[in-house]
């Protein structure tokens, strides 16, 4: 292949520059009225918006599905709980982890969400998993079903943390581990700190941190 000589790249990132710095302080602008938005407003992520999360730059560069599932915590035998699942490729992946002696159960409160995630769940040929519609405020399990749950870009659309996580707690085991995967370009994305101020008072403790500022994961186990 021909080589493009420097001056030619030079001339070319001269000329693009302003465009991707354009790109840029649109993304900026837009993520910070969806943030003011979002302030007032809280609603689940509609469905036609699933596949702009669920892309191939995120699974190859930012949060690739089987590396999510190792750095949730999960592990081959377990009883997976997984709130707001999505386009379901990262239930997928729980699912393989867990293997044939464990499962995972998806809920998500948008019945076209929770019907995309069933969709996409029979098409990958995957039986240790199910996806159905339930409000994670009063969830249809019994006490002490799940040794672990998990969320990826969820709570930030809860408007009651509390709730969700006191219902959380009632159907994890106890020692059960409760997952928070977070990204900084979600609207609603929440500070570590936040999350362990709001979650330690209603029964866990922080069990691991991976990550940082831009993306992170929190474990935390019930107490
Ligand atoms: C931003 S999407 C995240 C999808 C997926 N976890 C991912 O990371 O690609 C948030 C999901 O949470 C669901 N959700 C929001 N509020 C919920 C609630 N109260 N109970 C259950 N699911 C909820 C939404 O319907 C949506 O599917």
């Amino acid at each position: 292949m021909k080589k493009v000589p420097l001056f030619l790249k030079i001339v070319l990132i001269i000329l693009l520059s302003p465009l991707i710095l354009a790109v840029v302080l649109i993304l900026l602008v837009f993520n910070t009225l969806a943030r003011i938005v979002r302030k007032f407003w809280h609603f689940p992520m509609p469905e036609f918006m699933a596949p702009w999360i669920d892309n191939k730059y995120r699974h190859k560069y930012v949060q690739p599905p089987d590396v999510m599932a190792a750095r949730h915590g999960i592990l081959p035998g377990m009883k997976v709980l997984e709130i707001g699942p999505g386009n379901a490729t990262y239930t997928i992946a729980s699912a393989e982890r867990v293997g044939p002696k464990g499962s995972v159960t998806a809920i998500d409160i948008e019945p076209k969400m929770a019907e995309r995630a069933g969709r996409r769940l029979k098409e990958a040929g995957i039986t240790n998993a199910e996806a159905r519609v339930a409000d994670v405020y009063a969830m249809p399990f019994a006490d002490n079903t799940f040794d672990l749950c998990y969320m990826m870009m969820v709570i930030g659309e809860i408007p009651d943390m509390r709730r969700a996580v006191t219902d959380i707690r009632r159907v994890l085991k106890p020692g059960g581990l409760l997952t928070f995967t977070e990204i900084l370009i979600d609207p609603d994305y929440p500070l570590k700190s936040t999350l362990i101020r709001k979650v330690t008072p209603l029964g866990f403790k922080v069990k691991q941190f991976t990550g940082g500022f831009v993306h992170y994961t929190l474990i935390f186990e019930k107490a």
